[in-house]
């Protein structure tokens, strides 16, 4: 998931989350992912905003020996930081670009498959329409994973979870930098853009299930408050309801449902 605002890109989040991002792969569209690079002998894989390199984790172990990768983001740290847990092995290119700026026809040249994990839900509609023209221009097909859809639940309820959620999924529909950001619409608008250019699509619910992890959930939490908090949501409902959502996550009684979609999609000529 992409969450902006009280929680950032820092590599400490990033590495949070990373064990749950992969449980939380759909396997419907992980296995259609494999069925096609297994027709490629030497598959050229593109990650976009790429972060600290954990797309290539998952995906690395699974596509097996041999593959070239191109691992872009804006953020020079978290790509050397990326570069330092590689093991040698297959090819990588770490590329610094701004994916709002700079040509994504570019970006993408010779993939095979171009990958972004959360990212989609800070960019524009605008934006989507260029990724899907690049990568279809490339020839290539295309895996969007952990795009979050809005569905937030925590255990146990708590009376003001509806007004929390509905105002943080206000917040990731503002400006994270690549215009207006379609925040957790962002899933289901790439699948209407890439159905109506007749590619082929797969995608699936790949969402943090009931996650208990005290830390995720805090991290998860506090970014979520601070968010609200610059946006100015009610004071004292808002302290009422993190001081309740604490509690619970401190008694280890509290687990957190996250909804993303993942989804794979060739291009029709492919
Ligand atoms: C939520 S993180 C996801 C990172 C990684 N894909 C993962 O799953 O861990 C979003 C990433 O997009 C990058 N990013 C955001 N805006 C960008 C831009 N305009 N150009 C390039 N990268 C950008 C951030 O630096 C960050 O690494």
């Amino acid at each position: 998931m992409g969450l902006t605002g009280g929680l950032d890109f820092t590599g400490d989040w990033l590495a949070l989350r990373e064990p749950f991002d992969h449980v939380a792969r759909a396997p419907v569209v992980t296995a259609a992912t494999l069925a096609h690079l297994a027709t490629r002998p030497t598959p050229r894989l593109v990650d976009l905003g790429c972060g600290r390199g954990s797309g290539l984790r998952f995906l690395r172990p699974r596509v097996g020996a041999g593959a070239r990768w191109r691992l872009v983001d804006r953020d020079r740290a978290l790509l050397d930081h990326a570069a330092r847990t590689l093991d040698g092995g297959d090819e990588v290119e770490l590329v610094t670009a701004d994916l709002r700026g700079d040509d994504l026809g570019d970006v993408v040249a010779g993939a095979h498959l171009v990958t972004a994990a959360a990212l989609i839900d800070l960019v524009d509609d605008a934006w989507l329409a260029e990724l899907v023209a690049a990568v279809g221009t490339a020839g290539a097909a295309l895996l969007v994973t952990g795009s979050v859809d809005g569905r937030v639940a925590w255990e146990p309820v708590h009376p003001a979870d509806g007004d929390m959620v509905a105002a943080y999924a206000r917040h990731q529909a503002g400006d994270k930098g690549f215009g207006e950001a379609l925040g957790t619409a962002a899933p289901a608008r790439l699948a209407e853009r890439l159905e109506a250019a007749r590619w082929r699509v797969t995608a699936a619910r790949g969402d943090w299930n009931r996650v208990g992890d005290p830390a995720l959930q805090r991290a998860y939490l506090a970014g979520v408050v601070d968010a609200l908090a610059e946006h100015g949501v009610a004071g004292d409902e808002l302290a009422a309801w993190h001081r309740f959502r604490r509690d619970a996550v401190d008694a280890a009684a509290s687990r957190l449902t996250v909804g993303h979609v993942d989804l794979f999609a060739t291009p029709p000529e492919v």
